[in-house]
């Protein structure tokens, strides 16, 4: 009797980490750089709570906000080496993958508003353009939206003429460094996590980005002016290790492409107001300016930025001009 307990307990033994291995969810880290508190935030943490419940557990999602994994340029080097496993990053960062075409969605005043932004990325811009990443490793799962950007210095940006010799911090995009070098700004590419500190120690005078980015970074603590402009756009591209992704078992890819789905509706839904709230908030701190364009300023600013399409065809090529002038239904030269 005794033999045979042992036998047992000896068996039950052997088994155990076979049976925990077995019960072990599947990770994902999902690395992005903005705060929680901010559309792109919000969304990544729907997706987790989404996903957990349609896998009924079988899915783990670790959701790094804030750059606490990797900034900008390393998150992306870091999916493709299966080191995270799935990122949300602003579409002007694929620059450095030699992907150039996605800088298209970066024309100032190009989007008429986010209800347009977001159809055309549903349709066949947004497919084709995540086509460009499956070569390099990544599948595309989804686009959301962050609203449109504003500007801001240590000074006052109403005429095209305000920000002659200003230095401004831009994400990644050439096109956005070419509208600001036409407006006579200087342009220069830093990683996200760093801007609060360039701005306040003066290493830029400037910089763009949303309402919720410029909250919930501090961003208006540490300049004077802010411009409502929203003459450009910022979108992410939720984006997958196409490898790690292909490898899923596919009943739990399908609980997870329609978590995506949920989540994707969820924030593209409260993107817009996100920023409203957050605009709100800036204003009532107290500490920064906030100057709003005329009809005829934004003429100018419209005038004075236009030549960055004629140059955009030399850096991201006609088709994609022309498949974004199609859907979109404007004229890009
Ligand atoms: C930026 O670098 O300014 C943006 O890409 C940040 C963001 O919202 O992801």
């Amino acid at each position: 009797m005794r033999k045979l307990l042992f036998a047992v307990a000896a068996a039950a033994f052997a088994l155990a980490p076979a049976v925990a291995q077995a019960q072990s969810p599947i990770v994902i880290k999902f690395s992005h750089v903005v705060a929680n508190d901010t559309p792109k935030g919000k969304g990544a943490l729907k997706f987790k709570e989404l996903a957990e419940k349609y896998t009924d557990g079988k899915v783990k999602i670790e959701v790094y906000p804030n750059s606490s994994l990797y900034k900008d340029k390393e998150e992306i080097e870091a999916l493709q080496l299966g080191s995270v496993q799935m990122l949300a990053p602003s579409t002007a960062k694929f620059a450095p993958l030699g992907i150039k075409e996605f800088e298209a969605l970066d024309l100032p005043w190009l989007f008429k508003d986010d209800a347009t932004y977001s159809s055309a990325m549903k349709g066949t811009v947004g497919k084709w353009l995540f086509q460009k990443l499956e070569a390099k490793g990544i599948s595309g799962l989804a686009y959301w939206d962050n609203g449109f950007h504003m500007v801001s210095s240590s000074r006052p940006l109403t005429k095209p003429e305000d920000f002659k010799g200003l230095k401004f911090r831009i994400s990644g995009s050439k096109i956005a460094d070419q509208y600001f070098r036409i407006l006579g700004a200087i342009p220069q590419i830093m990683a996200f996590s760093e801007v609060y500190q360039a701005l306040q120690t003066g290493v830029v005078d400037g910089c763009e980005n949303t309402a919720s980015n410029y909250l919930t970074q501090k961003f208006y603590e540490v300049q004077k002016d802010i411009t409502v402009s929203y003459h450009a756009h910022l979108q992410y591209a939720v984006i997958v290790n196409s490898k790690f992704w292909s490898g899923l078992p596919p009943d739990i890819r399908t609980q997870l492409e329609k978590a995506m789905a949920d989540a994707t509706e969820y924030t593209n839904q409260i993107a817009h107001q996100e920023n409203e709230d957050a605009l709100a908030e800036i204003k009532k701190a107290g500490k920064t300016q906030l100057h709003y364009l005329t009809d005829a300023d934004r003429k100018a600013w419209q005038e004075a930025m236009r030549p960055t399409y004629a140059w955009a065809k030399g850096r991201v090529g006609q088709e994609v001009l022309d498949l974004v002038a199609k859907e979109l239904d404007v004229k890009m030269n």
